[in-house]
């Protein structure tokens, strides 16, 4: 199973809101850093200052003063000692020559120095540094961490500057350059995370538009397939969605006008087919045969009942262009009447919430067929009508012995029947529910049956959903 959202929309807003979050993260690191050095090179600065200052200082006091005031000077993170002889100094970090060799002209500058001297810097942490200093400087960890992040340890960076004074003294200073990291993760957040809201309701917003009118879009190619007659999907959104709509209300055109074209012919077809039928009629009166007469009119009259319900069919379709609201429960009853009229046990309950946006002629066909097959292979109908507002549900039920389950769905086909309804010679033509599912599909809906799990007849249920209903619901 795929992680990713299986929406457009899901997926545009992670993939905007990842890249968000990186360049952000990465904007932050780098000003992390940049704002770091600034710091440290402030400090470093200041120490420079410091140091030079210092220098001049005791470059100007009799030796025997000196050491008083050296006791005042130093502190944890400066302090100095004098020596007769300059220490040896190991080199400092590779990394840190060009800062060492910078400090110590910031240095040589603050000194103005008229007297001749030598500066020389070098950054602790290797092993041969002087002794007096050892005990203020770090873990190895730290060193590391110090060697190459030295702007963001606080106070981890060490020097030893080593300067001849005018009489040959040597003044040997150590400082820790003071460094505390400007920005701090728990105030990163808030910022990260504000910058993340903003952008998700601006993508949201955004990509919604687009995924809005790509739903209009697939809702309107949902409803074409069954109702060609509805109205073209308005052109909004952005220019490359609505060329796609533009295509599409295109297509919608051509299909509607290769349906009714399809209808026109095949309807015409049937209708131009009566009469040859009628004069093979005619003609059949001359067999004499008496049996083979009866086996030939008994084929023209199932050749008669096709033609004539694809007529019908075609002409209940081409007769009603628009749809209508209609009271599915009257219609349900009208229809009910009339069986029960010509003497058949068809029985109604229940009833529609509210009227019906339908083609009523073809509705009524749709629901005749499926009743007239109740009537026909199970006895009687039982019509139940249920309505959740979101699907209209009609099924017919009866008390026969219904359909085998690896038929339930071929019985669909065209032309279709069961062995049984051959041999019983039932008059039926096989069209009967080919046609009721056309038109349920037509309507966007569709026809299913079951067999009733006590083993008594037939369920074919047709349902219908509600389109306007939906729309206003998405
Ligand atoms: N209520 C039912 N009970 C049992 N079999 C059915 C029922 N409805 C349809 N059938 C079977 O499905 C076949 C196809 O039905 P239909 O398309 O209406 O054609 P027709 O009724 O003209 O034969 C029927 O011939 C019959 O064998
Ligand atoms: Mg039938």
């Amino acid at each position: 199973m795929s992680l990713l959202p299986r929406s457009l929309f899901g997926r545009t807003l992670l993939v905007l809101i990842a890249g968000l979050m990186l360049a952000e993260i990465a904007s932050l690191g780098v000003n992390f850093f940049d704002r770091g050095s600034g710091v440290y090179r402030l400090g470093a600065q200041q120490t420079a200052l410091r140091i030079a200052q210092s220098a001049r200082i005791l470059n100007r006091l009799d030796p025997r003063q000196r050491a008083g005031v050296i006791d005042e000077m130093n502190g944890t993170n400066f302090s100095v000692v004098l020596r007769r002889t300059p220490a040896v100094m190991s080199a400092g970090f590779d990394e840190h020559d060009r800062y060492e060799l910078a400090l110590a002209t910031l240095i040589k500058r603050y000194l103005r120095s008229q007297w001749a001297t030598s500066v020389q810097i070098t950054s602790l942490g290797r092993a041969s540094r002087p002794k007096n200093y050892e005990a203020v400087d770090t873990t190895p960890l730290e060193q590391w961490i110090a060697r190459h992040f030295y702007f963001i340890l606080p106070g981890a960076y060490s020097i030893v500057a080593q300067i001849r004074l005018e009489d040959g003294t040597t003044a040997v200073f150590y400082a820790r350059i003071p460094q505390e990291p400007l920005s701090r993760i728990e105030s990163l957040l808030p910022r990260l995370l504000l910058n993340l809201a903003i952008f998700a309701l601006l993508g949201a917003a955004a990509v919604g538009a687009i995924t809005r009118s790509l739903e209009r879009l697939a809702h309107a190619a949902e409803q074409l397939g069954v109702d060609p007659e509805g109205k073209p999907l308005p052109e909004h959104g952005p220019s490359e969605v609505r060329s796609v709509i533009r295509a599409f209300n295109r297509m919608r055109l051509d299909l509607r006008s290769y349906l009714l074209e399809r209808a026109r012919m095949l309807g015409a077809i049937s209708h131009d087919l009566r009469t040859p039928i009628t004069r093979l009629r005619l003609r059949a009166e001359m067999i004499e045969n008496a049996e083979s007469r009866a086996k030939f009119v008994r084929d023209l009259d199932e050749i008669d009942a096709m033609a004539g319900s694809a007529l019908e069919f075609f002409k209940s379709l081409g007769s009603e262009p628009q749809r209508h609201p209609v009271d599915v429960a009257a219609l349900v009853g009208s229809l009910c009447e009339d069986w029960f009229e010509t003497g058949r046990d068809v029985t109604v309950s229940g009833t529609g919430r509210a009227p019906y946006n339908c083609h009523p002629q073809a509705l009524r066909r749709c629901l005749d067929n499926l009743v007239e097959n109740a009537l026909r292979y199970g006895g009687r109908a039982r019509i139940s009508v249920t309505d959740d507002g979101a699907v209209l549900r009609i099924s017919v039920r009866d008390d026969g012995p219904g359909i085998p389950e690896q038929d339930l769905e071929r019985v669909f086909e065209p032309f279709f029947r069961l062995e049984q309804s051959r041999n019983r010679d039932s008059g039926g033509t096989g069209l009967g529910l080919a046609i009721a599912r056309n038109i349920a599909r037509w309507h966007g809906g569709d026809i299913h049956l079951r067999n009733a799990p006590d083993g008594g007849g037939l369920i074919a249920e047709l349902s219908l959903p509600r389109f306007q209903s939906r729309q206003r619901g998405s």
